[in-house]
């Protein structure tokens, strides 16, 4: 479960307070999936990467689970975030010259696990997303949304219960796009909570809830079974 309450985050701006985010209040369950829509600058990735604890808020409470987020030491939080988190990104963010396996045990090389341990959970996320057999590949030999699927195993190496996702078709042709977004939605309906930023109306169509932001304001929340 997470839960942020009043969360503000302010950037001094010519001597001058700027809200980036603006008192929210969001609750997600476990297991939810949530988009979060706004135009550009309205705060969605400031959201996301406090979300993610890479980032944290100027002020207000954030509780993941039973942990108070925003009181944690940034070592909790890189703890929190190696365990529980995957981030996909809207330009992938590969090590290009470096091997698809390569990219998908990079979360797990300074860890404690064991090398062949943890080529084996690589080539198992890699089996998840479909790549198996583009393991020994460069990155850079891949297509768009091959590399996305690079990108979402990497993400789910770790088994993270939270998934977010940062504009992941932004880059992406519309139909590739929401082959993307259906794999996506494959771990969200093994449990994984899944919160995805999108432009994109038939990306935001697909999960449960829609929580649109306006100048670091949720100005609308609605759940798909409202819509419908
Ligand atoms: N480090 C920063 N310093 C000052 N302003 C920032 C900083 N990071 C983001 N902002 C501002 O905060 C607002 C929200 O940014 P962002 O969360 O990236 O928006 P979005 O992802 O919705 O496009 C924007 O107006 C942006 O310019
Ligand atoms: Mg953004």
């Amino acid at each position: 479960m997470i839960k942020l309450e009043k969360i503000n985050k302010i950037y001094k701006v010519g001597g001058e307070d700027f809200f980036a985010l603006r008192d929210i209040d969001l609750e997600i369950p476990d297991g939810g999936y949530v988009s979060i829509c706004g135009a550009s600058g309205s705060g969605k990735t400031t959201l996301l990467n406090i979300l993610g604890c890479l980032d944290e808020p100027s002020s207000g409470t954030y509780m993941m689970d039973d942990i108070d987020i925003s009181k944690a030491s940034s070592s909790k939080k890189a703890r929190i975030r190696n365990e529980k988190v995957g981030f996909v990104l809207q330009d992938f963010a590969l090590v290009n010259t470096q091997t698809v396996i390569y990219n998908v045990m990079l979360p797990l090389l300074y860890s404690k696990v064991p090398y062949h341990k943890i080529r084996g959970m690589a080539m198992n996320a890699l089996e998840k997303v479909g790549l198996k057999d583009l393991a020994q590949k460069k990155a850079n030999q891949l297509s768009g949304g091959q590399r996305q699927r690079v990108a979402i195993a990497r993400a789910i190496v770790i088994e993270p219960s939270l998934i977010l996702a940062d504009e992941p078709t932004g880059q992406l042709d519309s139909a590739t796009g929401m082959q993307i977004m259906q794999l996506l939605g494959s771990f969200n309906k093994n449990g994984t909570t899944l919160i995805v930023v999108t432009h994109d109306q038939k990306v935001a169509a697909m999960s449960d809830r829609i929580v649109t932001l306006s100048d670091g304001k949720v100005i609308q929340d609605s759940l798909k079974s409202d819509i419908l």
